[in-house]
Order: structure tokens, then C-alpha cells, then sequence
């Protein structure tokens, strides 16, 4: 083995650290952060602590499961950003000390390209990764875009949300609901047993490739404000329904900019990303839209599609390859684009 990678992912609340070794996945872990279900959303400065805790024995066990030694690694790459902040902070201030104490390369990771170039991850040596160009929806509870991929590392958006993102859609409208956070795959659960068409919520008008989630929120909770008027058991009595519903119109959006972008592009392949790529009816969408387009999908496997640091060493690698090694100095960012 020549080229080996530690991942380190920090930038939310999941603590991962991966081993990936000449491309290949040796080993993914990840602690996830069970503190802000009791607030309804991720606490900054509690996801912080919680990094700081896991941070050690993440990546011990992230050595331990590859099978390799501390000093067989070749460079680390860690999430610089976007995310929050504190969280950055620790997993950039362990890289840094770990590269710099074991004299290698540290090489910086945009948390969206590694979400983009999860799509690469291998973990049999036939595994296939998709050709350039292709689109990506990339769908999160931060992002909801539209990418053109034409190399690794050359990225273009076509469309963007202008305020919530599709994930974000889905955690509001959950609480308005009752359902605890996240609330995305609760909904996912419960919209397999619904009627998608019991209920239609506004869909945004907004030019070019762009997104908008909000007025659905506002819609969603006008509606249930509406029937609840005349019957308090509504959300109880209608939970699946509204669910499905919900859903089916965020996909519908979703899908809407999606199929503009694939005629204005001309690719043939389409691939999804983030955690609401985690989302049933999303996968089955996308794989229907390139089937009946006659388009390769590329749906990841649902552990690659929520935050983990298996992107973020498939994206380290193909930097390490190119012998693009950042700076010590190198601060993180809460804020930063393709
Ligand atoms: O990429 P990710 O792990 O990190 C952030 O961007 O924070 O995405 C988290 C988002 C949350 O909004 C969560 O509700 C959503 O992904 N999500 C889902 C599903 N699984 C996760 N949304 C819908 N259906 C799912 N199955």
C-alpha cells in the first residue's frame, strides 16, 4: 500500500474518522451526537464539547478497523468547512497536531466536494464511480444545490437555494408536527404508509435553477392551523397522509429544477448527495427520472450520504494525489462555497 489516507469529518454534529488505502475504504467510523434531540436542532457549542470527547477514540478505532498502524499513514485530510465553527475547530486543531507531530502532508477537504465525491468512495477494487461530467443534487440540511461536475475538483453550480434547504423543509415541518429531530427520516418512515395526494402545499415560483423551501413551511403550517380549527385531532388522524404529501411536494421541487438543468447540460449521468439523498421516495425519484431518460443514476448508499468521514478521505486522496497539501496555518470556515 503506497498511499494512505486518514479522514477526519467534524463540520456538524458527527464525529467520523476513515482510512482509505490506494482508494480503497478500509474503514468508516462515526459517532453521532445523541445531545441535541432534547432541543429540537444541533446546539453549536454542545456539538463542539461532544467532538472534543469523541475525537480520540473516533479515530483510534478508525486506525484499529483498517488494520494499519499510526505511522503507516501517508497524509490527513480533514473538513475545513462549511459548518459551524467550534465543531471545525476540533477536527482542523487534531488534524493539524497529528500531521504535524507524524511529519506529513494535511490536506484540507470542502465539506461539499467530499459530499459530491462520495460517488468515488470504493470499497471492492470493481466498484464503479461515475464518468465527468455529471450532475449532482446535492441535498442537505444546509445545501440544497444543483452541480455540474466536469473533473474532482472543478465544480460549477447551476441552481442553489435562496433561503431553507430541502433537509431543513423536512426537520420544520416535522416539529410542526410533533415528530423529534431530525425530523427527515421520521418522515421518510411514515410517508411509506400515506396517500402523497391526501394534501397539496404551495410550490415556489422562482426563476432559473434556483430553489426556495420556505413558503412550503409556511404552507404546511397554514394548512394544519386551518384543519385544526375544526378538528384538534387532525395532525393525529392524519399523520401518514401528511407525511406522504409533504414529501411527494418536496420532491416534486426537487425534481422540477433537476430535470431543467438536465435538458440545459445535456449529461448523462445524474447523482445525489447529503443526508436527504437518504430519503426513499428522492432515491426512487431520481432512479424513475433517469430510467424513463435513459440516464445512469448514481444513488449512494444510505451510511455515504449523511456526514462521514469516508467522503472526506476519498476527497483527501485525489488531492494527495495531485500533491495538493495545504498550509499549517490554514484557518477553518463556517462559510465557504464550491
Ligand atoms: O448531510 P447531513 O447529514 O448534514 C447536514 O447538512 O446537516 O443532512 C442532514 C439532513 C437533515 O435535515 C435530515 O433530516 C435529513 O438530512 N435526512 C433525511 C433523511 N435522512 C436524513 N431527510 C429525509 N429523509 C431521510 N430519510
Amino acid at each position: 500500500m503506497k498511499n494512505i489516507i486518514l479522514g477526519i469529518e467534524s463540520s456538524c454534529d458527527d464525529t467520523s474518522a476513515a482510512v482509505i488505502a490506494d482508494g480503497l475504504l478500509l474503514s468508516n467510523v462515526i459517532a453521532s451526537q445523541k445531545v441535541h434531540e432534547a432541543y429540537g436542532g444541533v446546539v453549536p457549542e454542545l456539538a463542539s464539547r461532544a467532538h472534543q470527547q469523541n475525537i480520540v477514540p473516533v479515530v483510534s478505532e478508525a486506525i484499529r478497523q483498517a488494520g494499519i498502524k499510526i505511522s503507516d499513514l501517508s497524509a490527513i485530510a480533514y473538513t475545513r468547512g462549511p459548518g459551524l465553527l467550534g465543531s471545525l475547530l476540533v477536527g482542523t486543531s487534531f488534524a493539524k497536531g497529528m500531521a504535524l507531530g507524524l511529519n506529513i502532508p494535511l490536506i484540507d477537504v470542502n465539506h461539499l466536494h467530499a459530499h459530491v465525491l462520495s460517488h468515488f468512495i470504493k470499497e471492492k477494487q470493481e466498484d464503479e464511480t461515475p464518468q465527468f461530467p455529471f450532475l449532482c443534487l446535492l441535498v442537505s440540511g444546509g445545501n440544497s444545490q444543483i452541480i455540474l461536475v466536469k473533473d474532482y475538483f472543478d465544480m460549477e453550480i447551476l441552481g442553489k437555494t435562496i433561503d431553507d434547504a430541502a433537509g431543513e423543509a423536512f426537520d420544520k415541518c416535522a416539529k410542526v408536527i410533533g415528530l423529534p429531530y431530525p425530523g427527515g427520516p421520521h418522515i421518510d418512515r411514515l410517508a411509506q404508509t400515506g396517500n402523497p395526494d391526501a394534501f397539496k402545499f404551495s410550490k415556489p415560483h422562482i426563476p432559473d435553477l434556483d430553489y426556495s423551501f420556505s413558503g412550503l413551511k409556511t404552507s404546511f403550517l397554514y394548512t394544519i392551523r386551518d384543519y385544526m380549527k375544526s378538528n384538534p385531532k387532525f395532525i393525529e388522524e392524519n399523520m401518514e397522509d401528511l407525511c406522504a404529501s409533504l414529501q411527494k411536494t418536496i420532491i416534486d421541487i426537487l425534481l422540477d429544477k433537476l430535470k431543467k438543468a438536465i435538458r440545459q447540460t445535456g449529461v448523462k449521468s445524474v447523482a445525489i448527495g447529503g443526508g436527504v439523498s437518504a430519503n426513499s421516495g428522492v432515491r426512487n425519484a431520481i432512479e424513475e427520472l433517469c430510467i424513463r431518460q435513459g440516464l445512469k443514476p448514481w444513488i449512494p448508499q444510505r451510511k455515504f450520504t449523511t456526514d462521514n468521514a469516508a467522503m472526506v478521505a476519498i476527497a483527501g486522496y485525489h488531492k494527495l494525489l495531485n500533491k495538493d497539501y495545504s498550509d499549517l496555518a490554514l484557518p477553518p470556515f463556517a462559510r465557504v462555497t464550491i
